[in-house]
């Protein structure tokens, strides 16, 4: 379904990931991209400091998260890779947006009304502590997804809302002008995304602190697969696998027969804990040992990442600018 189609995936600098993002989102969105005709990977650094102030922070984390894409197998020759602070007429486009943005739009936005909910459960104003960036965020985000005439953007739950103010902001233009000047996008819901849990047995999340690292060293991730909560049941009572959370991690991992053998020892009685924590440690580090390696390269030699995204802003700009022309033609007329 995505041949043919220009897919746009963008990602908000959070820092190096864990186990959970890796299977959970890293992952599909890199095979998603790799699938479309074109695709455009961008770090949403502007969304970032409605968040982050820290100037060295944020520098970390959008280094360490491009890092981490490239190290999970984005590739650069066929992903079009960007920082969105490069690309200075998403901003132009934005302001365009705006005057089409109806405010109870805004309003409406789930990322904004979370921080609403969250003031008044506190006791607090309504707007403490939410700035102008945050509440107008939805339009950036649709001037990210409209600058490149998407078709689809793969999201979460949480964002399709976004996807569909977009969609409307771009409708009303179109409608106003009588021309097709934006493309309408439309999102592609991530469904089955795996929920890999974390040691504790929760959905693995760095607030949760249940995280199996990604490109730790082997000591740090074995100590993580060995906190994996266990009962006391003894090795040779014959188990249920799906009464076992070790295995429950396994399954995002594993192969179908190395599922089946865990399975199998599981129920027979052969394996006990420390068996299989063993195979889910083997298994995890077979699987990272590759994208580790890389990782550490790319941190040790950001130049050439730098260079990579700059790379990337120069295919992307022209994209951007056909699409700011078309929409200055329209407004200002020619
Ligand atoms: N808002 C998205 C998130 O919170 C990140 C994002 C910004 C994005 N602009 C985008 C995602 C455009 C897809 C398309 O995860």
């Amino acid at each position: 379904m995505f041949d043919k189609k220009t897919v746009l995936t963008g990602v908000k600098p959070t820092g190096t990931p864990h186990l959970g993002n890796y299977l959970g989102a890293i992952m599909p969105a890199i095979e998603m991209g790799n699938k479309a005709e074109n695709h455009y990977m961008f770090i949403a650094d502007y969304h970032a400091i409605n968040a982050e102030k820290d100037p060295l922070v944020l520098k970390q984390k959008i280094k360490e998260v491009a890092c981490t894409y490239l190290a999970l197998g984005l590739n650069p020759n066929h992903s079009v890779f960007y920082r969105q602070s490069d690309i200075p007429e998403i901003l132009e486009i934005t302001t365009i947006l705006y005057a089409y943005t109806p405010k109870g739009f805004m309003n409406k936005a789930h990322a904004y009304k979370a921080c609403v909910d969250k003031n008044r459960e506190a006791g607090k104003p309504d707007d403490d502590g939410i700035n102008m960036g945050l509440y107008t965020y939805p339009t950036l985000m649709a001037a990210d997804i409209l600058s490149f005439d998407t078709d689809i953007v793969p999201v979460g739950k949480d964002q399709v809302q976004h996807v569909e103010i977009a969609r409307d902001i771009a409708g009303a233009i179109n409608a106003h002008y009588g021309k097709d000047l934006l493309h309408l996008p439309e999102y592609y819901l991530k469904e089955n995304v795996e929920i890999v849990p974390g040691v504790d047995g929760r959905k693995m999340s760095k607030s949760y602190g249940n995280i199996i690292p990604l490109f730790d060293d082997d000591k740090t991730i074995k100590k993580a697969v060995f906190s994996v909560v266990t009962d006391s049941r003894p090795m040779d009572e014959p188990k249920d696998p799906e009464s076992v959370m070790v295995y429950e991690i396994y399954k995002a991992i594993a192969t179908p027969e190395q599922l089946k053998e865990m399975a199998d020892g599981l129920r027979e009685g052969r394996l006990g804990y420390g068996h299989v924590k063993n195979m889910l440690l083997d298994a995890i580090i077979n699987e990272i040992k590759e994208p580790r390696e890389k990782y550490n390269y790319y941190m040790a030699h950001y130049e050439e990442v730098e260079a990579m995204l700059q790379e990337g802003a120069a295919k992307a700009r022209p994209v951007a600018q056909q699409t700011l022309k078309r929409l200055k033609d329209a407004v200002f007329g020619k």
